[in-house]
Order: structure tokens, then sequence, then C-alpha cells
């Protein structure tokens, strides 16, 4: 079978990692599968994909599509007016851009193409009428009424609906409607890459700071800087911890998309640190490409995000490195941890509560270990490659078979 991919940047994010680790339990399990992978952008994605033996074609979008980003708009004060004005200047490139994708089609003739982005999903249905599409859903479409519009029309174009968790899922049956299958898969990660064991970044370094000092219990979030994903919780909570506690935070990751007004930049993030009393307890490393070397330098991991987090990937790769996590409750990221069990859990945006859990771990040696340990448990049991094959193989096989029954009735 010939799959094709089509991805909307060839930035590095939590989805361009999830699609990383399909092609490779894809080309573990089916070795023989011509696997080719279309990126709207270049960048880091495309070596990662080449070195699993994928095959990658660079097709940029047009700049006033890359920028062309719903999330955030419904909250945003004359949200919908930008999004309004920066789709009337993306249109006009559209027709020429799907002209690309036919011509890849064509080229490659894959029996089945996986989407991996909101864009990516509608610009497929348009590109191609005859061929199976698998859409894989990382984020809710609850929160971006025209894109599920969009996606309800093209919806007849789509064989299945993969969601990144059980909660995204429930989400994609009510905003798409339930005239299509929708089958959750939790994502994979890469267990000996992400592993109690291996180097540890020299955090402090990267963040141009003095060697803590020994016994520094250090505490950091990863992740990229969208407004979401709760920098602002995790600073206020810092600040809400004793000073005498010895421990040292990070702030790992950087602005990473195109799309506009969504993400914070760093130098606000540090400006925000200034205004808590907290510059000089807080490092700010930038993005670090050997994230799980990051991760093993911590001691404990926040995830904060402050809306539901449709999966939380770096919480499975925390979890798979042993480290003590704590967890904002909410979204399919509930779904992945039992508190007290294999995480602590926090409610979203409650900075008092996540300051009471950071100080629990960083408090208490043998639960970070109690913790870190069930962590890789779960990880082993639910975040493995193998797993990720067995569910995903079947996606593309039922969707080319029921493709082929459509054709020949
Ligand atoms: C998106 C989601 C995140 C998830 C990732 C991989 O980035 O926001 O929660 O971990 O996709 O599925």
């Amino acid at each position: 079978m010939r799959v094709m991919y089509f991805n909307p940047t060839g930035q590095l994010g939590g989805a361009e990692t999830s699609l990383l680790a399909i092609l490779s339990s894809v080309r573990h399990a089916e070795p023989s599968w011509p696997l080719h992978l279309v990126m709207a952008g270049d960048g880091p994605l495309r070596a990662a994909a080449s070195v699993l033996g994928v095959a990658t074609t660079v097709l940029p979008f047009p700049p006033a599509l890359a920028i062309l980003g719903e999330h955030g708009a419904h909250a945003e004060t004359g949200g919908y007016l930008r999004l309004a004005a920066q789709l009337g200047r993306a249109s006009p490139g559209v027709p020429a851009y799907i002209g690309q994708l036919r011509r890849a089609i064509r080229s490659f003739r894959p029996d089945v193409i996986h989407t991996n982005g909101l864009k990516m999903h509608v610009l497929a249905g348009w590109a191609t009428a005859s061929l199976p599409l698998v859409w894989h859903l990382h984020d809710y479409l609850g929160s971006r009424p025209l894109t599920a519009t969009l996606l309800r029309w093209s919806v007849s174009r789509c064989a299945t609906v993969v969601a990144n968790s059980k909660s995204v899922a429930d989400d994609a049956r009510a905003a798409i409607g339930h005239g299509v299958k929708v089958v959750p898969i939790y994502n994979a990660v890469d267990l000996d890459r992400f592993s109690p064991s291996g180097d540890r970044a020299d955090l402090d370094e990267l963040a141009g700071l003095p060697a803590a000092p020994a016994g520094t219990i250090r505490v950091g979030l990863l992740g990229t800087f969208a407004r979401w994903k709760g920098h602002e919780t995790f600073l206020r909570a810092l600040a809400q911890l004793p000073r005498d506690l010895p421990i040292r935070a990070y702030v790992i990751g950087d602005a990473l998309y195109q799309t506009d007004g969504s993400q914070y930049s760093g130098e606000e993030l540090r400006r925000l640190a200034a205004s808590l009393g907290m510059a000089d307890r807080v490092g700010f490393t930038g993005f670090v490409r050997q994230s799980d070397a990051a991760l093993r330098a911590l001691d404990v991991v926040v995830h904060a995000s402050t809306l539901p987090e449709p999966f939380g990937l770096v919480i499975a790769e925390a979890m798979a490195c042993g480290r003590a996590v704590v967890v904002s409750r909410a979204g399919g990221a509930a779904e992945l941890v039992s508190h007290d069990v294999d995480a602590l859990a926090h409610t979203p945006g409650d900075a008092r509560e996540l300051a009471i859990r950071i100080a629990a771990l960083a408090t208490d040696a043998s639960l970070r270990a109690r913790i870190g340990a069930a962590g890789r448990a779960t990880a082993e049991r639910a975040f493995d490659h193998t797993r990720l094959a067995r569910e995903i193989v079947p996606v593309y096989r039922d969707a080319v078979s029921c493709q082929l029954v459509a054709s020949t009735a």
C-alpha cells in the first residue's frame, strides 16, 4: 500500500512528533509500503522523516495561507474580523496550491492520504475526489467553528477521522456529525529514547545561569509558547512557593508556529517572570532539540495548559522518562494519567493548586520516585510504537477497501 502524508508545517511541534511516531511504526510494521510526506514548509521534520526512509516534498504554503489560523479567534476581541481579513488575503493563493497538491498526488499515486493538520484536511478534500482520506485530528474543533464548517462540507471525502484521544474524538463527532467513522488512537513515544537513563541536558548552561547548587530541585515546563500552554499559570505558581524551597525553574521551548497572535514571545514571558519577582529563579533555555535530555534533567515536569489539552505529548514523554509529572486535569490529558498514581493533577489555570502539587513533589523524593516509576510503567503499556502500528495500519486498510467497495458498487 502507498501512503501519502500531508502536513501543514516543516517545524517539529506535537502533531509532527506524533506523525513521526506513525511513520516509524508503519515503516517497521509494513517495511514494503512506500511512504511519502508532503510538507507545507521546510524544517527539521524533513530530515527526521528522511531518516525513517520516507520520501519528502516541500510545497510551501503561500505566506498568507501559512499564517491563517482560527485558534483563539473566538476568544479574542475582533478575532473573527482578523480571521476574515486573513482569509481574504489567503484565498487567492488557494487554487494554485491545490494544483500543486494534485501534481504531487499524480506523481506518487497513493492508495490513501493521511492529513495531519486542519488546513491540510480541507485542502486535501479539495485536491482529490477519488482517494480515501484519513484526517488526523490533534485539536478540538469545538473552539474552531469555521474550520468545523469547512470540514463538515468536505466530510464525504474523508474515510476515517483519527483523534489523538477519546476527548478529541467526542468533540469531533459533535462538531462534524456522525456521518464519518471517528477512531481514537493515542500517540506513541519512542520508549528507548524517552527513557529514565541517558544524557541529561545542562539546563543552567542553556539558560545562561550559573550552575545551581547541589540538591536543587529542577522544575520545568517544556513546550511551544502557545498562550494556552499555561506559562503564566506556571510562573504564578512558582511565585507562590516559599523562597527557601531549593528549586530552580525552567521554561524550555520557544515560539514555534507561524499563525498570528496565538503565542507568547520569549520577551513577554521574561517580563512576566520579572514582574512576579522570579527573574533569578527561572531559566529560559529556548528550544531544546534533544527534548528527552531536557526532560531527564528535570525532577518535576509541569504540564499547565489552561484549556483542555487534546493529548499532551510531553506528558507521555515525561512519564516515559520516569519523571514526576504534574498534569492539568482536562481533555485528553486527563485520560492519560491517574492522580497520585502515575502523576499528580491540578485544575487548569489554578496556580495555587499547581503550587501545592509542585511543593509536594519538591519536598518528597520518595513521592517523586514512586510517581516517576509508575509513569514509566504506564508509558510502556499505553504509548509504545507496536500498539500504534496495530491500530493505524487497519485504518489505512479499511479506508482503501471501503473506497474499492464504493467505487465498484
Ligand atoms: C497537538 C495537541 C497536543 C498533542 C499533539 C500531538 O499539538 O495540542 O495536545 O499532544 O497535538 O497529538
